[in-house]
Parts: structure tokens; C-alpha cells; sequence
């Protein structure tokens, strides 16, 4: 792999920690000055006043006017000769797009090829049903279902204009509808899921190719708009309005699960992990995530996943109260990655946690 190669070019004694100025980068350079590293963000020109607040974590900028300038000549040469290893981070595909996110010459922090299945709604069931992670059922459009269905279209658009609906003839209609405004291309792009009742609990992982562990660093829950917000009216006006919820997300909550909980959950992240080692070679390599409901009798049902770092571990820069469990000092996600980062780095074994 061309990656291989541009290792063998890189001076790991001076390796710096890149990412994206966004959705969970000071957590992720902060963490990386903790473990000594040199820390660089690419960011937008009219964002550079804000993160300049954050000098003392920031060793160098590398302005750019827009995102997909990542993938320029220009950029690649200025992270290739700082020996960057860079963190894809929740945000990184849907702002570079994912023929610049797979091509990217850097050495990134994670599984690559994991990028192209989060690509496809239909993919990423798939990858979860073959771990044998219980998901919820899907149905093809058209098919008959006798439940309410969470109808869910193709990119990371944070919930935007995904529906629920009650009738096969409904979900047809709407997704009709949306091909006509050119929000999606194809009905078939859409999926269709059971819409499980209960609460929403995300789970943040960490596997360790160097310890060969599987960690959990955190818990959390999205506040979404507004199916979050409409216990605040009465039922009956959200009835009367005929008000379709939206699931915009607004910000995260932290959460901190019966421990009873935590078999399972560890279970599932296990599974997760040892079904990208055999399908996706060399398999999930540090942060990911498991999206879930748990019902009222304790039945957790996955909806999705994210195998990178996700915006929820931000609650957690200083630790929580899972990450002191296993190292017993402050430990974000952040720092984590970077602490992961030095261990290869001692060992020789760079090549085994990046892609
Ligand atoms: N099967 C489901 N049942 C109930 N709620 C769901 C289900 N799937 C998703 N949701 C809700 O919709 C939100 C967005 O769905 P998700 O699959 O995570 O899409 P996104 O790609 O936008 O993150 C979730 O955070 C959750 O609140
Ligand atoms: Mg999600």
C-alpha cells in the first residue's frame, strides 16, 4: 500500500498530529500537547480568528479557503514534511468528499477503507448485521410493515430530512417527492428501518492495535431537534400541528450506563472489531462508535455506527468515568489517539495504526 511506503520516508521521532479545524479537533490537538506531539490544523480562512484563540495547543495552521483544498499538492507536501499523521475525524469525509478522504497521501489514524461502507446507508447495516450486532429490521420499499419506520437517506446529513412514517404508500410518496427537489438521486438510496421506541445511548470505543484491547472511553446522548424537544408541548397541538420531527443535532449529553449494561456493550463493540479484522483488513484501528436504542426491557438495537472519533467524546477532555477505569488519568479520546500514536512510535510499530 502507498501509505507503507511514505512511512518509510517519515521521521518518527517528529511526528506531528493534523486534522481538520472542526467538529472534535481542539479535543484532538489538545490531547495530542499532552503526549508531546506537534499539532496542526487546516482551517478555513474566516475560521482561523477562533482557533487562534487556542495558540498554545495549535503549533501550525495550514489556511485553506476550502476544504477540498486538503487533497491539493500544496497542502499534502506541507503534512507530508511535518511526518503528519492525520485524524479523520465525524466531519472529515462530509467536508473533503470521499474521493479525496480515501486518496489522501497522508497516513491517516484509522481504517480507510471503513470510509467507502459508511458511504452506503445499505453497507453499513450490513456490516453490523455480519458482526452479529443486533440491529433494527429493514424493509425493501414497497414492502408491507405493520410499525412505525424511521425512513433514512444516503450521506452524513445529521438527520436532515429523514422522515417517519406509518405506511408503505407514504414512505413512497415522500421519497418520490424528494428525488423531485433533487435531494437524493434514487428511492432505493433511502433506507427503511423499524423506528424503535426507547432511549438513545451512543457508546465510544477505542481498539488498540498496539495493546490489543478493546476500551470503552465514554457514553453519550445526542440532543437532537426537535424529537428531543417535543415532551416540552402537549401531545395533542403536536398532533393537531401534524408536525414532522426533524432529528437535527444540537449538541450531546453526557451518559453513564447501569453497569450492568456493560457486558453487552463491550460484547458488541468485540464484534464490531473482530468483523472489520476479517472483512476490512487489518481492521477498525482506534475510535468508533455504536449508535443504539435500548427498549424498556433492556434490548439494545444498533442503528448505526461511526468509525472515527465522534463529537460526543468532546464531553470528556478531561477524562470519564470509564477512560479512568484503564488509565487512571485524565484521558479524552483525543489523547488517547495521540497516546496511541507514541506507543507505535516506541515500538516500532507506527505501520500498524494507520492507513
Ligand atoms: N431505528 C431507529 N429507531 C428510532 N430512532 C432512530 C432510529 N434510527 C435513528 N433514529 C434517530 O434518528 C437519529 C439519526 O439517525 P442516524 O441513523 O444516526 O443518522 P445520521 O446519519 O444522521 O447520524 C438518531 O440519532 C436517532 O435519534
Ligand atoms: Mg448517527
Amino acid at each position: 500500500m502507498f501509505i507503507d511506503d511514505l512511512l518509510l520516508k517519515y521521521d518518527s521521532d517528529k511526528i506531528s498530529i493534523g486534522t481538520l479545524a472542526s467538529h472534535s479537533s481542539l479535543q484532538i490537538v489538545h490531547g495530542a500537547k499532552q503526549e508531546g506531539f506537534k499539532t496542526i490544523l487546516v482551517v478555513l480562512k474566516n475560521r482561523l480568528w477562533f482557533y487562534k484563540q487556542f495558540n498554545h495547543i495549535i503549533d501550525k495552521y495550514i489556511v485553506v479557503d476550502h476544504w477540498r483544498e486538503l487533497c491539493s499538492e500544496k497542502v499534502v507536501n506541507e503534512l507530508q514534511s511535518e511526518n503528519t499523521v492525520f485524524i479523520p475525524h465525524g466531519s472529515y469525509v462530509e467536508y473533503v468528499g470521499l474521493d479525496c478522504a480515501l486518496n489522501l497521501p497522508i497516513p491517516i489514524f484509522g481504517l480507510r477503507s471503513l470510509l467507502q461502507v459508511e458511504a452506503s446507508q445499505q453497507a453499513k447495516m450490513n456490516l453490523l448485521k455480519e458482526a452479529g450486532i443486533p440491529i433494527p429490521r429493514s424493509y425493501e420499499l414497497g414492502e408491507e410493515f405493520d410499525k412505525l419506520v424511521i425512513v433514512k437517506l444516503p450521506g452524513a446529513k445529521g438527520g436532515k430530512d429523514y422522515f417517519i412514517a406509518k405506511k408503505p404508500s407514504e414512505v413512497i410518496e415522500k421519497l418520490n417527492k424528494l428525488v423531485s427537489q433533487g435531494v437524493i438521486r434514487d428511492p432505493r438510496e433511502a433506507i427503511i428501518q423499524e423506528y424503535i421506541i426507547g432511549v438513545t445511548a451512543y457508546y465510544h470505543y477505542f481498539y488498540s492495535p498496539i495493546l490489543n484491547r478493546l476500551e470503552i472511553l465514554g457514553a453519550d446522548i445526542r440532543y437532537e431537534s426537535d424529537i428531543d424537544g417535543l415532551k416540552r408541548i402537549p401531545q395533542n397541538f403536536t398532533v393537531e400541528l401534524g408536525l414532522e420531527p426533524t432529528f437535527t443535532v444540537v449538541g450531546n449529553i453526557p451518559l453513564v450506563l447501569r453497569e450492568s449494561l456493560l457486558p453487552a456493550i463491550l460484547d458488541m463493540g468485540l464484534k464490531f472489531v473482530k468483523t472489520t479484522q476479517e472483512k476490512l483488513p487489518p481492521g477498525i484501528i482506534g475510535p468508533f462508535c455504536l449508535e443504539s436504542i435500548i427498549d424498556r426491557n433492556m434490548n439494545i438495537k444498533v442503528f448505526e455506527f461511526s468509525g472515527r472519533i465522534v463529537a460526543g467524546t468532546n464531553l470528556y477532555l478531561n477524562g470519564s468515568p470509564y477512560s479512568y477505569l484503564y488509565w487512571n488519568e485524565p484521558m479524552s479520546t483525543g489523547r488517547r489517539i495521540a497516546r496511541e500514536v507514541k506507543l507505535a512510535v516506541e515500538r516500532g510499530e507506527l505501520n500498524k495504526i494507520v492507513t
